[in-house]
């Protein structure tokens, strides 16, 4: 698609989200981002060759939040292989992204890398070895190197909100650890999960980190294309929690939101495309931003079905 018509169709969604009376409600259990205003909309579409094109308030840095977990996952799939795995499963849970009950059912083996155990366990594979100081700019340098920009920093007031307040996120790690499935003391692997929650980027940033996904010529190879397709799967069928069949059903890419307002979808082989927009559904996926993507696909025919 030439770049002006998708600079048209950029604008005539950005033009209808701000102008939707239903934002969806901003996440308030984490008390850094209670404050942050509804009214607030950005779309970013990266693809190689191309400008980095963009509607509404596209360098505004927001958290990403859950949309973190992807990098992590592809950072530790690179050091620990099939090994993951063992630990962790790829099955959809059919339940919100801090749910405990099917961890208890299933003996501590987390359903899939995005649910909140899930990825715990992840971070906690990537810690393996290493000062999570280490650890950490691990995962901040991967981002760095996909949005091939390193001004990306993490907000380590909202680090801090998030340990003060995330009771559910220890609650999950114990019980892991209860199961031999958290190799280190859960306020180890949770400083690192939720410094890696609170990483800041702009929606044109965020498009870009996601180039290595779409497996386009010419876009970052990171990690191999075997291991691109296998993410991209796991995106499709539990990127969005319980909220994961609607989101294929009105989408029809994978897309990894984050509790920020931020949704992250790869076209593949087209674009990278970040969207972000704070309010929330029921699910705690972007509102607007799952709207958004809708209408993207719906007019430029995106879809990978
Ligand atoms: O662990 C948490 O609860 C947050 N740091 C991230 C959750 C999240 O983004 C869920 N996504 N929609």
């Amino acid at each position: 698609m030439e770049d002006a018509a998708l600079q048209r169709i950029l604008d005539q969604i950005a033009d209808a989200a701000f102008a939707t009376a239903d934002k969806g409600r901003v996440a308030d259990y984490i008390p850094d981002l209670a404050g942050v205003a509804p009214d607030q909309f950005a779309i970013a579409v990266a693809r190689p060759g191309h400008p980095t094109l963009t509607a509404g308030r596209a360098s505004h840095r927001f958290s990403i939040q859950s949309v973190s977990k992807v990098f992590t996952l592809a950072l530790a799939l690179g050091t620990l292989g099939d090994r993951l795995w063992n630990r962790v499963g790829r099955e959809p849970s059919g339940q919100a992204f801090d749910s405990m009950i099917l961890l208890e059912q299933e003996q501590g083996r987390p359903r899939n890398p995005f649910i909140n155990a899930g990825a715990i366990v992840t971070t906690d594979a990537v810690l393996e070895g290493s000062e999570p100081r280490e650890a950490l700019a691990a995962i901040l340098r991967f981002v760095q190197a996909a949005a091939n920009d390193d001004d990306i920093h993490i907000n380590e007031s909202v680090a801090r909100s998030e340990i003060a307040t995330g009771h559910r996120n220890f609650a999950l790690a114990h019980y892991l650890r209860s199961h031999d499935n958290l190799r280190h003391p859960p306020d180890l692997t949770l400083g690192v999960y939720f410094h890696q929650c609170a990483i800041e980027m702009t929606c044109a940033q965020l498009a870009h980190a996601g180039l290595f996904l779409t497996a386009c010529e010419g876009a970052p190879r990171l990690v191999s294309p075997g291991r691109v397709r296998r993410i991209n799967a796991l995106m499709m069928t539990c990127g969005h929690y319980d909220g994961s069949g609607d989101y294929a059903y009105r989408v029809g890419l994978p897309g990894k939101s984050g509790v920020g307002g931020g949704i992250l979808t790869i076209a593949p082989g087209v674009a990278s495309i970040a969207v972000w927009a704070p309010g929330l559904n029921r699910y705690g996926n972007s509102k607007l931003g799952t709207e958004a993507m809708q209408r993207l696909t719906d007019l430029t025919g995106w879809s990978v079905f």
